[in-house]
């Protein structure tokens, strides 16, 4: 192996402890930071996202509540809950796990999250504030991603990079902060023509859509960073990323795993945005 490890884990751990001593401030001055994660329906995925961050909640001093629905929860009676957490004191972070059952649109939803509670960033004041330059929440994996490339010190002003998926969770936010970072970006999707045309020019190259082997070591730059968001499973059921691995990491210079990668870092920066919204509505109080 030639590439540098970037180890979500471990530095997730630093930075937990920095949450843990701003929660424990916080609360002594009768503030304890707050979320409310809310599961509408049994998608198994999510149910183990959402019990991952309820307990990293728990581990590092907030208050959480959980509130789980079953899927025929209908569009007005979580509209309804939301609008109960917006006027709730205790709550400064409000986190609705996506995706949603079909019959309720997921736009309406987010829409109706008061923006300074929206920790994931999703709100479209969120979204234009980051564009715009001004971000109030950051959305937690590309945050974390920047902290990443922050912690090994990877220059991002001037370089190439290139952004494979265009979600509104993570390619199009993690493509703004590349730029308001000083990168060239350049977005990739599924109707890209040549995609390897472009990570072979590529510096750092982020992978967030959600395939197996979508990058492939004749694919990257010698010395690259390379980050995975993917979360797959392998013909054994094994966890995987949108990257292959074991022949990449053989050419970059730095690269993520999966798991222990990006994954813990989303559940970071979603206490980092969950203490700050905490902070703000303290210095208001
Ligand atoms: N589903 C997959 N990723 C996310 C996320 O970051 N936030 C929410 N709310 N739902 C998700």
């Amino acid at each position: 192996m030639t590439a540098t490890l970037i180890d979500g884990n471990a530095l997730s751990k630093q930075l937990r402890a920095d949450v843990a001593t701003r929660a424990a401030a916080l609360t002594a001055r009768g503030h304890r930071p707050g979320l409310a994660v809310v599961l509408v329906g049994d998608n198994p995925a999510s149910e183990v996202y959402v019990r991952n961050k309820v307990k990293a909640c728990e581990d590092n001093g907030l208050y959480s509540s959980l509130d789980r629905y079953p899927a025929t929860l209908s569009e007005a009676g979580l509209l309804k809950r939301i609008d109960e957490l917006n006027n709730d004191p205790k709550i400064h972070g409000i986190l609705v796990q996506l995706p949603l059952p079909k019959h309720i649109d997921s736009h309406k939803v987010i829409e109706a999250i008061a923006p300074e509670k929206d920790v994931d960033g999703f709100h479209v004041a969120n979204a234009g504030a980051l564009m715009t330059g001004q971000p109030l929440f950051r959305p937690c994996t590309p945050y974390g991603v920047m902290k990443m490339f922050e912690a090994h010190k990877i220059a991002l002003t001037g370089a190439n990079a290139v952004v494979i998926g265009r979600s509104n969770i993570v390619g199009k936010p993690m493509a703004m902060l590349l730029l308001e970072a000083g990168a060239t970006v350049t977005v990739c999707h599924s109707k890209t023509r040549d995609l390897a045309a472009h990570t072979r020019e590529a510096d750092v190259v982020v992978a967030a859509v959600g395939k197996r082997n979508i990058l492939t070591a004749d694919m990257v730059k010698p010395g690259a960073t390379v980050i995975d968001v993917g979360m797959n499973r392998d013909d054994n059921g094994k966890l995987c990323g949108d990257v292959d691995f074991a022949g990449v990491k053989e050419v970059a210079g730095h690269i993520t795993p999966v798991p222990g990668g990006v994954g813990p870092m989303t559940i970071t920066m979603l206490l980092v945005n969950t203490i700050e919204a905490a902070e703000r509505a303290a210095a208001n109080a």
